[in-house]
C-alpha cells in the first residue's frame, strides 16, 4: 500500500560509507541515521487504513485534526496534509522536525503545526485521529503510563489511533529505555476502543553486512473510540 515520497535530502552515502538498515540506528536512538535510512519511503499501511476509514464517513464540515505523535521526517505528516487534514506533528528530534519542515511534498503548509516535545512530559490536545508510528516503544516505561493516558484523553470519541506498539517477545524488550508489551496487555490499553486492525507480526529481519539481526514482535494497530 505504501507509497515512495519525493525525498528532499541527498542521502547518498559517502564514498566508503554504507547505510545501515534502519533497526541498526533505532536501537541506538541515532535518528540522524534512522532518518537517513529510511528518508525515501512513503506512510505507514497503518495510517493509510485509518484514513480509509474517515473517508467511508461523512465529511466534516471543517478539516479534521491529526497529531502525529513521534514524527520523525514526516512521512505521515505529508499524507495527512495531501489528504487535507490538520496536523500538530511532535517530535524530540529538532532534525526530524526540521526534515519534516523542509520535505518537497508537503502541501497545506498552512494546516501544519510542528512541536519540539517529549513524550515524558508533553500534554496533547483532543483530536481526530492520532497516528503513533513506531514511536510508542522509544518511551521510558516509568512515563509512558502518562503518555498512553494523554493519549486515550487526546482522541475524542470515534477517533482513531493509528500506529504501532512492541510485544515482548521483541529483542529490544530487554533495553531499559522501551516500553513493550504482551499481546493482552496491548489489547487492554484500548479498553474503550475498537479494533479495525489488531495485527501481531513476528518475523526476524535479515542479518545486514554489519551483523545486526533483528528480532521484530510488533502490533500493528488501528482502533476506533467509541
Ligand atoms: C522509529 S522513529 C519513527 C518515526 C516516524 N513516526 C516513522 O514512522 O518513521 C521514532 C521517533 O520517535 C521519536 N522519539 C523517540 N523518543 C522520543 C521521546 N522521548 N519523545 C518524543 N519523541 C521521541 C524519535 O525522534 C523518532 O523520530
Amino acid at each position: 500500500m505504501s507509497r515512495p515520497a519525493s525525498n528532499p535530502w541527498n542521502e547518498t552515502p559517502a564514498p566508503g560509507e554504507t547505510i545501515l538498515p534502519a533497526h541498526v540506528y533505532a536501537h541506538q536512538r541515532d535518528w540522524h541515521g534512522y532518518f537517513r535510512a529510511l528518508a525515501h519511503l512513503g506512510p505507514r499501511d497503518t495510517l493509510l487504513l485509518a484514513l480509509l476509514a474517515f473517508d467511508a464517513e461523512p465529511a466534516p464540515d471543517a478539516p479534521r485534526f491529526a497529531i502525529d505523535l513521534g514524527c520523525g521526517d514526516g512521512r505521515d505528516t505529508a499524507e495527512l496534509l495531501r489528504r487535507g487534514w490538520r496536523v500538530l506533528a511532535l517530535d524530540a528530534s529538532d532534525e526530524g522536525l526540521d526534515r519534516l519542515r523542509r520535505r518537497t511534498d508537503l502541501v497545506h503548509t498552512d494546516r501544519l503545526e510542528t512541536r519540539l516535545a517529549r513524550f515524558e512530559d508533553l500534554t496533547l490536545p483532543q483530536c481526530d485521529l492520532l497516528v503513533a508510528s513506531f514511536s510508542l516503544p522509544f518511551c521510558p516505561p516509568a512515563f509512558f503510563p502518562r503518555l498512553w493516558a494523554q493519549v486515550r484523553a487526546s482522541i475524542r470519541p470515534a477517533g482513531r489511533f493509528a500506529g504501532q506498539l512492541f510485544g515482548d517477545q521483541d529483542d529490544w524488550a530487554s533495553l531499559p529505555d522501551r516500553t513493550h508489551q504482551t499481546p493482552d496487555q496491548a489489547r487492554s490499553l484500548f479498553d474503550g476502543f475498537d479494533f479495525e486492525r489488531f495485527q501481531e507480526e513476528r518475523r526476524a529481519s535479515a542479518v545486514d553486512p554489519a551483523n545486526h539481526p533483528k528480532q521484530w514482535h510488533v502490533y500493528h494497530i488501528v482502533a476506533r473510540k467509541r
